[in-house]
């Protein structure tokens, strides 16, 4: 099984890609997008946060998904095609992405949708799941990190919770990109200290 498409060594030491995801449930690599471009993105979060266009982000599916912020305290924006130039080209990074894992992988993978997410210090997401009991169609969960200089005191890490084996905890500094199985894998992220920029995506399957 060949390697994915893109640069820089792969995290789950010794395992492909289809074996960091299909058994392991989850790989991650640094340096996903060149740097200007995640740079360009984190620029243009922030942004969305000082023009008000983020809101707290609910919980469940559906039309009215619930503020629990004792469940999770991130805000979020989605993203569409067309709103920026840097969006777009993210977008187009994540296409080829969702063309390689349906050709190594046969994972099916139909549409992607995406969110500017940012946590203010003291925001954390208790440890949950991707998919919903009433929509299983989030196959592939996908988190791009967009903050420079993160230190180990700054928490707000991203944890998994893999079966049978040890708890992983994901720094979430720039460019770095972190991919799971939505529907298995459990995850939380960390009490952040300091303010937490990401994308957060899913690749889903239509039916
Ligand atoms: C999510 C999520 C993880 C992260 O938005 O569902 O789990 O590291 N995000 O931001
Ligand atoms: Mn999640």
């Amino acid at each position: 099984m060949p390697a994915l498409s893109f640069d820089g060594a792969l995290a789950v030491p010794g395992l492909s890609v289809a074996d960091g995801l299909c058994q392991a449930g989850w790989l991650m690599q640094d340096h996903f997008l060149p740097s200007d471009l995640t740079a360009q993105l984190a620029a243009e979060c922030v942004q969305s946060m000082l023009s008000g266009n983020m809101k707290g982000a609910g919980v469940g599916s559906g039309h009215a998904p619930l503020l629990q912020p004792e469940i999770r305290g991130d805000n979020i924006e989605w993203l569409e095609a067309g709103r920026s130039n840097a969006c777009d080209r993210y977008l187009e990074h994540m296409e080829a992405l969702r063309q390689t894992l349906n050709r190594e992988l046969f994972l099916g993978l139909d549409e992607y949708e995406s969110h500017f997410a940012l946590y203010a210090p003291g925001a954390f997401y208790r440890a949950h799941l991707d998919r919903f009991r009433d929509d299983d169609k989030r196959t592939v969960s996908v988190v791009l990190y967009l903050n420079d200089d993160w230190l180990p005191g700054h928490g707000g890490a991203l944890r998994l919770h893999p079966q049978d084996v040890p708890v992983v905890d994901i720094a979430p500094q720039a460019g770095r990109m972190a991919m799971f199985l939505s529907g298995e894998m459990l995850h939380e992220v960390l009490p952040t200290a300091r303010q937490r920029l990401s994308i957060a995506g899913w690749f889903r399957r239509r039916a």
